[in-house]
């Protein structure tokens, strides 16, 4: 059993235990920690969790706590994740690791050097969908990952701080980009270094100072691309779509509105629908399961094992500082409206190489860029000359 102080008892904190506890788990949250002792209290009542606390301070020094999991507004993460190495626990944070590379590389260093197991929180690497989708790119049925498309758009947060930028660290895209960074990332591949990114976002709809829309794309050392594309201004709900396009294949996933539950109600209904629905009548697109469906089931069994086992989880904190370096260069790019170099003081993963060479040589002389069969059935070869470069057909 592995007993874990949570820290942060809002919406997160829910989604958490929920998985944390789940049906007959034997992993339990055992102390729960809020600004409010009333909010902490009603928390520990909801989800029979044994002892509160409104001190982080106490939570993370608690010697009957093996594991501490931070689920605090983003501003909170470091001094939390400080505490809780210097403590000597576990720790596992939820995304974005940081407000800055700056501060994800402080929260890296200081688990290295207390040598604590660390987690990165981010579940939308781990829906049953994406982790089947990763084992098929793994294995190569895509061929190379040219190109992935990660989209998370809804209306706008649940809680006040989301919209301070000085207490989020940014909008839509410290708030989103991050997952859908990740995602892109770990279907390229993570050892390949993000180089540069260029980015568009903007403040479309609400009175605040960070931006409630981008669309930003990062360019990898070995051509590939990620795109993300995040919004609070979408209205609809909770739009989660991945695309990922390789060599020799197509892979798209939709892991939200219209994930095979469609429900229509005349009369309208009062209860809960799904994370961040808008309308409780009409067509309706309830979750069967939201916290399988958000990856938060698997993403606690890969780090709870990951600390049984002695080994590294999926996500570590040095991914969390990748994604915030990535993040930092977005910024960057929107103000200067061209395309920005991703600083990584820290890099583990491969070094530069040449990767061309993926159109396979159809004969001595030329490549094969295309084979199609014709309307008249026979099979056409479009073919490139590898000295001239002279392009030319001819049917098979
Ligand atoms: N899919 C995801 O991974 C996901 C989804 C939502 C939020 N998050 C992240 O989780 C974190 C929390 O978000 P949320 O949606 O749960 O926010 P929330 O506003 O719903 O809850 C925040 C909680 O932190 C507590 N808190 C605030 N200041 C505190 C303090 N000084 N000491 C102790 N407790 C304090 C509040 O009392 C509250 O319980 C954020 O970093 C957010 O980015 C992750």
């Amino acid at each position: 059993m592995t007993r874990i102080a949570l820290l942060g008892a809002g919406l997160i904190g829910s989604f958490y235990t929920q998985a944390l506890h789940g049906a007959r788990s034997r992993d339990r949250v055992e102390l729960v920690c809020s600004r409010s002792a009333t909010n902490a209290a009603a928390f520990a009542a909801k989800w029979g969790v044994e002892r509160w606390t409104t001190s982080i301070d106490e939570a993370v020094a608690d010697e009957r706590i093996d594991v501490v999991i931070v689920a605090l507004p983003n501003d909170l993460h470091k001094q939390a994740v400080i505490a809780a190495a210097q403590a000597g626990k576990a720790v596992l944070c939820t995304k974005p690791l940081g407000r800055t590379a700056e501060e994800a590389l402080q929260m890296l260093r200081a688990v290295e050097e207390a040598g604590v197991f660390h987690g990165y929180l981010e579940d939308l690497v781990y829906p049953p969908k994406t982790l089947k989708g990763l084992q098929s790119v793994q294995a190569g049925d895509l061929g190379r990952i040219l190109w992935v498309r990660s989209r998370e758009t809804h209306p706008g947060p649940h809680s006040d701080w989301f919209w301070d930028k000085e207490r989020a660290g940014g909008g839509a895209i410290i708030d989103m980009g991050c997952h859908c960074i990740e995602i892109a990332r770990s279907f390229i591949g993570k050892n390949v270094r993000p180089v540069e990114v260029v980015c568009w976002g903007d403040t479309q709809v609400h009175p605040i100072e960070s931006e409630d829309h981008a669309v930003g794309m990062v360019r990898y050392e070995d051509g590939a691309i990620g795109q993300f594309e995040v919004s609070w201004a979408f209205r609809g709900g909770m739009d989660l779509r991945d695309e990922v396009a390789g060599t020799e294949g197509t892979l798209w996933m939709n892991h939200w509105l219209r994930t095979g539950m469609e429900m229509y109600t005349a009369k309208g209904t009062s209860r809960y629908v799904a994370e961040k629905s808008e309308s409780n009548g009409g067509w309706l697109f309830p979750v069967g399961d939201e916290v399988a469906a958000l990856g938060y089931s698997n993403m606690f069994t890969d780090m709870l094992d990951a600390i049984d086992q002695a080994r590294e989880p999926t996500e570590t904190f040095y991914d969390g500082y990748i994604v915030n370096a990535i993040m930092d260069a977005s910024y960057r790019s929107i103000q200067t409206k061209r395309w920005e170099p991703i600083e990584l003081p820290i890099w583990r993963g491969k070094k530069p190489h040449d990767d061309v060479g993926i159109v396979p040589d159809f004969d001595r002389e030329h490549v094969l860029l295309k084979q199609e069969r014709m309307p008249d059935g026979r099979v056409k070869l479009i073919l490139r000359n590898k000295v001239t470069g002279e392009l030319t057909h001819r049917f098979k």
